[in-house]
């Protein structure tokens, strides 16, 4: 037992979380459990996992879901583009491929939503295939063992971490390896605080030796986010409420939200302006006004604000329904959380 493969398997076997696509091998399902791990932690997405599980227990069953539906199922959880493509990708593997999961590296990789990362999670996890794969957990675990400082996020840092990942692959044993390794990243070799005095892979672990473990990963670009300022118009009268569909290419494509005027600095967005904007275009003044807490994205910023209106106005090119028929309709968390606010 001395190469770090070896320690880092056994490290896994003691000390990994029992979770339910660990104890199945259907392709399925283990694209299912990546997509919603991909930008969310186990925690948050096991329920989801759970519920699409059941919901959708075959490819075929989802594939028959409307989109809509299954972007119901995936509220909350933020980046709808993975549940659009998920879907999407279901129909296709029901057509082209019978409801059978194509079985190549190759094939996965062409799927829509599914990239490098995805592909060779799925080919190792389902068919054992000698895929590495090199996630955010991946790439720290490899750059503090070998004291690795090419930005990751650099064309150059891509192919040198995915280099260094498939040398290191035991080939007959992809799935647990790949398994492991991010397990390690996940729980032990974390950003911050790792505990590299009890690690096991400490004899083995260059940044350990160097003292640049919390200066590894190396990352050239700050991720830069830019503010958005939305202000919603929720025209509710006699259990009537109106919803607009987003169908731009943008954040929430294909979800639903009330009327929107959005601003694009914060000069522009003050009350006044909007008010009048409000009265000019459909004759109403709101009834009350509610700003909600800024609403953090990835990339973005929301500053969001609510007008209120006790009237819904005749001429409107949108869709007017029942307070009852909300539920069906998938919605961004900032709509949620403002009906709740709303309801109390
Ligand atoms: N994050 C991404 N894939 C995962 C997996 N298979 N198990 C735990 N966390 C993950």
């Amino acid at each position: 037992m001395n190469s770090f493969q070896e320690k880092l398997i056994n490290w896994y076997q003691l000390n990994k979380r029992d979770l339910p696509w660990r104890n199945t091998k259907n392709p399925y399902f283990i694209w299912l459990s990546e997509i919603i791990l991909q930008q969310t932690r186990v925690d948050q997405g096991m329920n989801y996992y759970l519920h699409f599980v059941s919901n959708y227990p075959t490819i075929e069953q989802l594939a028959n879901a409307s989109e809509q539906e299954v972007l119901k199922s995936w509220q909350g959880l933020g980046y709808y583009s993975r549940a659009r493509n998920l879907h999407f990708t279901a129909k296709v593997i029901n057509e082209k491929y019978k409801g059978i999961f194509p079985q190549t590296y190759n094939e996965i990789l062409e799927l829509k939503g599914i990239g490098e990362y995805t592909a060779a999670a799925i080919a190792s996890f389902a068919f054992d295939l000698p895929h590495a794969v090199l996630d955010g957990n991946v790439f720290r675990v490899l750059s503090r063992l070998f004291d690795i400082d090419t930005a990751i996020d650099s064309t150059q840092g891509k192919k040198e971490f995915a280099n260094l990942a498939n040398e290191l692959l035991p080939k007959n044993n992809s799935s647990t390896y790949n398994q492991a390794i991010m397990e390690f990243g996940a729980l032990f070799c974390t950003p911050s605080n790792p505990n590299c005095e009890a690690c096991v892979l400490r004899n083995n672990c260059l940044s350990f030796q160097n003292k640049s473990v919390l200066n590894r990963p190396v990352k050239s670009k700050k991720t830069k986010t830019r503010n958005r300022y939305f202000n919603y118009l929720v025209f509710f009268s006699d259990e009537q409420i109106i919803l607009s569909k987003r169908t731009r290419k943008d954040i929430w494509t294909n979800l639903y939200e009330f009327p929107l005027i959005e601003k694009k600095d914060e000069k522009e967005n003050t009350e006044e302006v909007l008010l009048d904007e409000i009265h000019e275009q459909f004759q109403l003044k709101p009834i009350s006004l509610f700003t909600s807490k800024k609403h953090v994205l990835s990339h973005q910023h929301i500053f969001a604000r609510f007008f209120i209106f006790d009237e819904i106005p005749k001429k409107i090119n949108a869709l007017k329904i029942h307070l009852d028929e909300f539920y069906k309709y998938p919605v961004p968390k900032l709509i949620s959380n403002f009906l709740e606010e709303f309801e109390k």
